[in-house]
Order: structure tokens, then C-alpha cells, then sequence
């Protein structure tokens, strides 16, 4: 069956928790989902992580809906969560409802994924039927203002105003919550308090799921990562070797050999 935004408070009630991972194609999209991962998020990082840009402010609404289709045709069953990039809600209540509506009609996305205490928004999103997941402590669209990716909610006058915000998100419609670059006990007070599941990243261990950018964890990219950013594979080496070998093969001309070629007469 596949899961909706509606099975994630349920997930939470029943104590599960559950991972998400950020996938821009369709191969990675499919082996995420055969390895059970129940959500699949095409976030804005893809601006860093498949476009090579520093950061994700240049991402565009068309970005996300091109790999938010490439995406949707590697899933069956996962729940298919898509950023609204900086730019396509900041100006008007109208134009992030208008974007929302596109991830959902061309994108494919089950639910939209939004930075910042958006109250209103998240509410007119979710009364015109689009689901909102809501995404507060380091929020990336924010660099500038920030002054850079830090560590947020750092006294407990800025922990209480998250709290606050995030049961107001929840009381706006939010079926979900990522908490990224936070203290544990801050993460842990916004738990405790919502019916919504929270979705940590950089934020310990105590929200009730936990996100990773998916070419991160595999190890595929050769930069320097985060602190909490676990690597459980090292495929860049794994690629290097492999294209290291195929141009050796080739210039040895030991690729194609007679496996890899067809005969003539074709048999
Ligand atoms: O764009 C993204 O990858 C995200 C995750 C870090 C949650 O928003």
C-alpha cells in the first residue's frame, strides 16, 4: 500500500520510526525503495549535490519538478516528499500556494517540503489540499541571514521560540516536521510536545525520524561532510577504481573482448 501524508502521525502514535532519504534520479530512488526507506525527499540540496552550485538558493521550481519526475518513476509505494525552493513562496501567500500545487501536478510529490515558520502558508497549502512538511532549526535557505550553515536554537529563549513554532506549524496542518542542526535536548522538547513526527538531521537522536541527503551517506561525494552526516558506503572510490579500470581495459585493448561483443554470423 502506498504510505501518505496521513500514516505519518500514525507512525508516530505507534512508536515507529522511520528514515527518509533525499534521492534527484530514478536509480537511486528505486534501490532507496527496495531497501524499505518509506520516504523518499527530492530536496533542495540537489543544487549542491547534482548541480554543483554552493549553495541551494539558485535552485529553481523547474529544477525540483524535473528530478521530482525522475524520481516518481523509481517509487510504487514510498511517500514522495519535494522542496519548495527558495523564491517559490517568499513573495506571496498566492505564489507558494500556486508552487505547491505544481510540485503535486508536475512534479508527482505526494507532499511539499517548506523552510521557516510559513504559519499561514502551511495553512492555505493544506485547506487547498496540498500536504505540507514544515523544516525549522538550520535552515539552509536562510545562509545569508544566519550567517552561514550553524548550529541553531543555541540558548533556551531561542528553544522555547521553537517549541512555539513548532506546535503552531502543527496547528496549521504540517503532517510532519524536519528538525536540522539543532542540540538533542532541543530536538527532544519539540518532540515531545507534537503529534506529528519529527524528522531529525543533525538534530540526535530523539526525533521521532531521521533524514540523510542519500549521495551523502553512500559516500559519493568527495567534499567535506557535516559532523552527523554517517557515511555507510565509500562510493566514490568504488566509482574512481571502476572508471580507472574500464580506461586501462580500453587502452590495453582488453575491452570489448568476445563476452562483450557479438559475433559474426549473429547467433
Ligand atoms: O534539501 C535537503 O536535502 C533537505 C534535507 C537536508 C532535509 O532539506
Amino acid at each position: 500500500m502506498p504510505i501518505t501524508a496521513r500514516d505519518l502521525r500514525r507512525f508516530k502514535a505507534e512508536g515507529r520510526r522511520f528514515a527518509m532519504l533525499t534521492s534527484y534520479d530514478v536509480l537511486l530512488a528505486r534501490a532507496f525503495e527496495v531497501a524499505g526507506i518509506p520516504l523518499i525527499l527530492v530536496g533542495d540540496s540537489l543544487g549542491v549535490f547534482v548541480l554543483g552550485q554552493e549553495t541551494t538558493l539558485a535552485v529553481t521550481m523547474d529544477n525540483v519538478i524535473h528530478h521530482c519526475r525522475a524520481v516518481r518513476a523509481g517509487l510504487v509505494e514510498a511517500l514522495l516528499v519535494a522542496d519548495l525552493p527558495f523564491g517559490a513562496y517568499q513573495a506571496s501567500l498566492e505564489e507558494g500556494v500556486r508552487n505547491g500545487i505544481r510540485l503535486l501536478k508536475e512534479g508527482g510529490a505526494a507532499v511539499v517540503k517548506l523552510e521557516g515558520p510559513e504559519f499561514a502558508l502551511v495553512d492555505k497549502l493544506t485547506a487547498k489540499g496540498v500536504p505540507v512538511m514544515a523544516h525549522l532549526g538550520l535552515t539552509p535557505q536562510s545562509f545569508h541571514q544566519l550567517g552561514g550553515n550553524r548550529v541553531q536554537a543555541r540558548s533556551e529563549d531561542a528553544v522555547t521560540g521553537l517549541v512555539a513554532n513548532a506546535r503552531r506549524l502543527e496547528e496549521a496542518g504540517a503532517c510532519a516536521l524536519v528538525l536540522e542542526g539543532i542540540p538533542n535536548e532541543a530536538a527532544r522538547r519539540v518532540t515531545d510536545v507534537l503529534e506529528i513526527p519529527t524528522i531529525g538531521i543533525g538534530a540526535g537522536p530523539h526525533c521521532d525520524g531521521q533524514v540523510l541527503v542519500g549521495p551523502e551517506m553512500l559516500g559519493m561525494s568527495n567534499g567535506a561532510a557535516p559532523r552527523f552526516a554517517k557515511r555507510y558506503a565509500e562510493l566514490f572510490g568504488t566509482i574512481v577504481a571502476a572508471a580507472t579500470q574500464f580506461a586501462a581495459d580500453v587502452e590495453q585493448a582488453r575491452y570489448p573482448d568476445k563476452e562483450h561483443s557479438y559475433d559474426w554470423p549473429i547467433r
